[in-house]
C-alpha cells in the first residue's frame, strides 16, 4: 500500500526567509520539499537552481523532490545531485531520448521521475514504466504557482494508476477540494505550493490535503 505524501512547493514560500519557511513546513508535518525549477526555455519562467537546493540542503531531514521544468534537464543532473537532491523529476516533452535521462539519473543512484504535461498523453511514457520510480502528472501547465486546476486531467491519474502500480505525483492547483479528486482517482503524492504557503496554519493546510 503506497502512503500518501505531501510534498510543498517552495516555488510559492517566502524567499526572504525561505530556511524558515521549509522548517516550519516539516514541523507541520509536511512529508517531502518540492522544488520547481525552471529555465525560461522550456517554460516562460524562470525560478531557481541547484545553488538553492544546496542551501535548503542542511535545512531540513525531508527529501528534496526536484521538478525540473528545463530544456536540457541531462546537462544538469551531476549538479543537481551534488547540490542534494534526493528526487529528480523531468518532462517527456524534452528533446533529448528520456531513456538517457533516466539512465544518467539512475547512474547517480537518485529516484527518477517523469512528468507530462496536461495536454501530453500516458502513451507516450508507457515505454519508460519500468524504468521511473514515479510519474508526475501536472494538473496546470508548468510555469506558475497559483493556477486553477485542470479537472480534465483526473481520468488521465485514474487511467495510470491501472497499470502503473508506482508513486504517482500530482503537480498543480492542488488543494482541498482537488486533493480528494486526485487521491481518489490513484495518485498518492500531493505537491502544493500556493495552498500550503497561502494558509495560516500550514499543520491544517497539509491535515486537509491528507483528508
Ligand atoms: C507549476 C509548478 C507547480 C506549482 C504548484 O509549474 O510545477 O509545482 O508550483 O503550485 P500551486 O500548488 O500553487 O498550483
Ligand atoms: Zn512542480
Amino acid at each position: 500500500m503506497l502512503k500518501n505524501i505531501i510534498a510543498p512547493s517552495i516555488l510559492s514560500a517566502d524567499f526572504s526567509k525561505l530556511g524558515q519557511e521549509i522548517k516550519d513546513v516539516e514541523k507541520a508535518g509536511a512529508d517531502w520539499i518540492h522544488v520547481d525549477v525552471m529555465d525560461g526555455h522550456f517554460v516562460p519562467n524562470i525560478t531557481i537552481g541547484p545553488i538553492v537546493v544546496k542551501s535548503i540542503r542542511p535545512v531540513t531531514k525531508l527529501p528534496i523532490d526536484v521538478h525540473l521544468m528545463i530544456k536540457s534537464p541531462e546537462k544538469y543532473i551531476e549538479s543537481f545531485v551534488k547540490a542534494g537532491a534526493d528526487f529528480i523529476t523531468f518532462h517527456s516533452e524534452i528533446e533529448k531520448d528520456p531513456k538517457e535521462v533516466i539512465k544518467l539519473i539512475r547512474y547517480y543512484k537518485k529516484k527518477v521521475g517523469i512528468s507530462i504535461k496536461p495536454k501530453t498523453d500516458l502513451i507516450s511514457i508507457e515505454n519508460v514504466f519500468s524504468m521511473v520510480d514515479m510519474v508526475l502528472i501536472m494538473t496546470v501547465e508548468p510555469g506558475f504557482g497559483g493556477q486553477g486546476f485542470i479537472l480534465d486531467c483526473l481520468p488521465k491519474i485514474e487511467e495510470l494508476r491501472k497499470i502503473f502500480k508506482k508513486d504517482i505525483e500530482v503537480d498543480g492547483g492542488v488543494n482541498e477540494m482537488t486533493a480528494r479528486d486526485c487521491l481518489k482517482s490513484g495518485a498518492n503524492v500531493l505537491v502544493a505550493g500556493s495552498y500550503v504557503f497561502g494558509a495560516k496554519d500550514y499543520a491544517l493546510a497539509i491535515n486537509k490535503l491528507r483528508g
